[in-house]
């Protein structure tokens, strides 16, 4: 256990809450880290230490548990993700950058030492340039989801010019964990076929065989995320949200990595409406500036995602 700090992590039921929480607990210690969501937590959460029911969008509500815990930080991760918002643009937009906007305005006046909030890959769109896609490049995202992290995306870059606030940002690819169910996003195919894989032996993707993305394994996504609320102040350059990557595959890629493990395993492809939002993404992600700003090194690619996914999730 190391450091004096109060984080406060909304949404902490979520995709990465769930996962974030119990890493960021056993660093700084279960009493420190505050767990909030707008619905009771799932046993690991709620156990492990203190949480709150809180909707980022009440004000009233999220000014009253800043007062009474005082966070030195907080984790922003409540959004609807790119086919939940597409069902409902207006809420998709309300959540995802009303509550973003919520948090800026607090800590503008309150003294909050640093927040996190993320971005996704979904900030592109069809005219981005799709292969190894810079950090500074053309966005114009087709999604209600893409527009929304893009348009929070300003207000932090804006946030930290204007009010000093230290917030930092990664744009998210794909996230592949074994301890939440998939959440609404286009990439989480890639979460699902785990589980039809393990009791059904077969899959039926709702994106074609080829369509491949940028995706990134739990414990990379938690441990990067904690590098970069870690690093010196004076190395964050990107102030908007950075790129990070760890690989990149397709359907197709990841049945046949599935099917060395699970022999049998079938796949068959029906796209829908997802495949379009996926079309508009990039394939593969230029990192730089996360490797040479905060050091970021992705330690799991395709093979050893798919072999921990699938150890972890027989265990459990
Ligand atoms: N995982 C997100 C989604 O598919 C993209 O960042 O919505």
């Amino acid at each position: 256990m190391k450091k004096k700090e109060t984080i406060l992590v909304i949404g902490a039921g979520g995709q990465i809450g769930t996962e974030l929480i119990v890493e960021l607990r056993r660093i700084y210690g279960s009493s420190s880290v505050i767990a909030a969501d707008i619905k009771t937590p799932g046993y690991e959460v709620f156990e492990g230490g203190p949480y709150e029911i809180l909707d980022v969008l009440d004000h009233r509500r999220l000014y009253e548990i800043i007062k009474k815990h005082k966070p030195s930080q907080i984790y922003l991760l409540a959004a609807l993700l790119s086919s939940t918002a597409e069902q409902n643009p207006a809420f998709g937009w309300k959540l995802n950058v009303n509550g973003l906007f919520n948090i800026l305005e607090i800590a503008s006046k309150r003294k909050i030492q640093k927040i996190f909030w993320p971005s996704s890959i979904a900030v592109f769109g069809p005219n981005t340039p799709k292969v190894n896609t810079p950090q500074f490049t053309i966005t114009e995202p087709s999604t209600v989801y893409g527009i929304s992290k893009l348009a929070g995306e300003r207000w932090c870059e804006y946030y930290y010019r204007k009010h000093n606030i230290d917030i930092r940002s990664l744009r998210y690819p794909g996230l592949i964990g074994h301890k939440s169910q998939p959440g609404g996003g286009t990439t989480d195919y890639a979460v699902h076929i785990f589980h039809e894989a393990l009791i059904k032996k077969s899959y039926r993707c709702f994106l074609n065989k080829n369509s491949a993305l940028p995706m990134m394994y739990m414990p990379d996504a938690i441990r990067g995320t904690i590098e970069l609320m870690e690093a010196q102040s004076e190395r964050i350059s990107v102030r908007s949200s950075y790129n990070i990557a760890a690989m990149s595959f397709s359907p197709k890629d990841l049945a046949n990595e599935i099917e060395t493990h699970i022999t049998g395993f079938k796949i068959s492809y029906k796209p829908d409406h997802r495949q379009k939002y996926a079309d508009s993404w990039p394939v593969s992600i230029d990192d730089s500036f996360s490797k040479n700003d905060w050091g970021w090194k992705p330690k799991f690619n395709l093979k050893k995602m798919t072999s921990d996914m699938i150890h972890n999730m027989k265990k459990n």
